[in-house]
């Protein structure tokens, strides 16, 4: 497990890619899902979300490039390192 400081207001990319972390993006504005990570604990707000099915999300699915954590601690599983 990987930790980062986390600045207000940053999206988990912004965070993961400060951190040196690598996480597939193509449009980074909610459309592609090519950012689709797993949320494992906390709560997050996506911006945007044109991506993701309700399923998707149900099951834990996030869009990192629109998600803003909304609780102190946020743990991500990044499927594509
Ligand atoms: S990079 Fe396309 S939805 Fe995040």
């Amino acid at each position: 497990m990987i930790s980062a400081k986390y600045y207000a207001g940053e999206t988990i990319l912004e965070t993961a890619r400060r951190r040196g972390l690598m996480i597939n993006t193509n449009c980074v504005q909610g459309f592609c899902g090519s950012c689709q990570v797993s949320l494992l604990k906390g709560a997050v707000e996506m911006r945007k979300n044109k991506a993701l099915t309700q399923k998707q999300l149900d099951s834990g699915a996030i869009l990192a490039c629109q998600s803003v954590p909304q609780t102190s601690d946020c743990l991500v599983e990044i499927d594509s390192c």
